[in-house]
């Protein structure tokens, strides 16, 4: 709420989350509650930053003492250039969305990935692992850091959406040298094999801006959609998106992005903040804002 942010205001900024535009992020929604009731002497902020001018930022942060930043679009490749430190799994991933400011080095993670497997298993009591996947509006990246992610957990079968279907080839050729699922399918909404391959899968992503929104279609034509299907949408505002409605509509188990966003905050908070579980201050500060 705006009070809790204004009880931080008090406090000296230690940590940020750059990109552009930055206006909206949600972030100090959900990290400022938690530094609070943490008793942690620190105010999270945001901070617009210019393509090409991340090292920079990080430059600036560490002379100021921050202890970390999240990166946000479009900056996540490049914050991946500007540390010295990656942990493979952001490599893989190819996005840096998490950095620490540590004495010996800049540290870069991604929490937006292992977000995204808790969130799954949060939603639907089951192990992303065991699924077979379509994820829909693959080519962003959201979609590519997602997709890798199932890759990286041997998700049984991935079939990959995109409107630009040969944006998807460079993505399908990293995921399969990752050497874990070898089933992974590309194809456009207009492809024939569409509907039996979405009546293959368990899991159907929304990772794409469709449904943001107002009048926005479904990103699947609703008669795909089964019964049994899981359906997960990456957007969280509208809460309930047309895929989400439709998916609603035939009584399959549908989730929002609000546990993806989430997740990967509380796991980013505790790369700064070991030993914390900020899960519930970060679930009750965003209830409070979405209602
Ligand atoms: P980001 O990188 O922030 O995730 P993006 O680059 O705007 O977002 O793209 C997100 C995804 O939404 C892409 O897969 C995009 O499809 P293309 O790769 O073909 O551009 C998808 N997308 C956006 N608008 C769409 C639309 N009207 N219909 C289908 N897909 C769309």
């Amino acid at each position: 709420s705006r009070d809790t942010l204004d009880a931080g205001h008090s406090k000296p900024a230690k940590l940020a989350v750059i990109g552009n535009p930055i206006a909206h992020s949600a972030s100090p929604y959900l990290q400022q509650p938690a530094l609070d009731a943490n008793d942690i002497d620190a105010r999270y902020i945001r901070v617009l930053v210019e393509p090409g001018r991340v090292a920079e930022a990080f430059d600036r942060m560490r002379a100021l003492d921050f202890i970390g930043c999240n990166v946000t679009v479009p900056h996540k490749f490049e914050a991946l250039e500007a540390c010295s430190e990656v942990h493979p799994d952001a490599r893989s991933l190819g996005a840096v969305n998490t950095v620490r400011f540590d004495a010996d080095a800049v540290r870069g993670f991604n929490t937006d990935g292992p977000g995204f497997v808790r969130a799954i298993a949060d939603e639907f009591n089951t192990t992303l692992s065991t699924l077979k996947v379509m994820i829909v509006g693959a080519g962003g990246g959201a979609g590519q850091a997602i997709a890798t992610q199932c890759a990286m957990q041997g998700v049984e079968k991935l079939v990959l959406v995109n409107r630009t279907v040969s944006k998807l080839g460079p993505l399908v050729n990293r995921m399969l040298a990752l050497g874990s699922t070898q089933d992974i399918t590309a194809l456009s909404f207009e492809d024939e094999e569409l509907s039996q391959q979405c009546r293959s899968c368990d899991l159907i992503v929304n990772t794409s801006s469709v449904g943001l929104k107002v009048g926005d279609p479904s990103i699947l034509p609703p008669t795909l959609l089964r019964s049994r299907h899981l359906i997960y949408d990456t957007i969280y505002q509208p809460a309930v998106t047309p895929l989400l409605a439709a998916g609603s509509a035939l009584e399959c188990k549908t989730a929002n992005g609000l546990s993806l966003l989430i997740h990967q905050g509380v796991l980013a908070f505790q790369h700064w903040f070991p030993q914390t579980d900020p899960i519930s201050v970060m679930r009750e500060a965003m209830a409070a804002r979405i209602h």
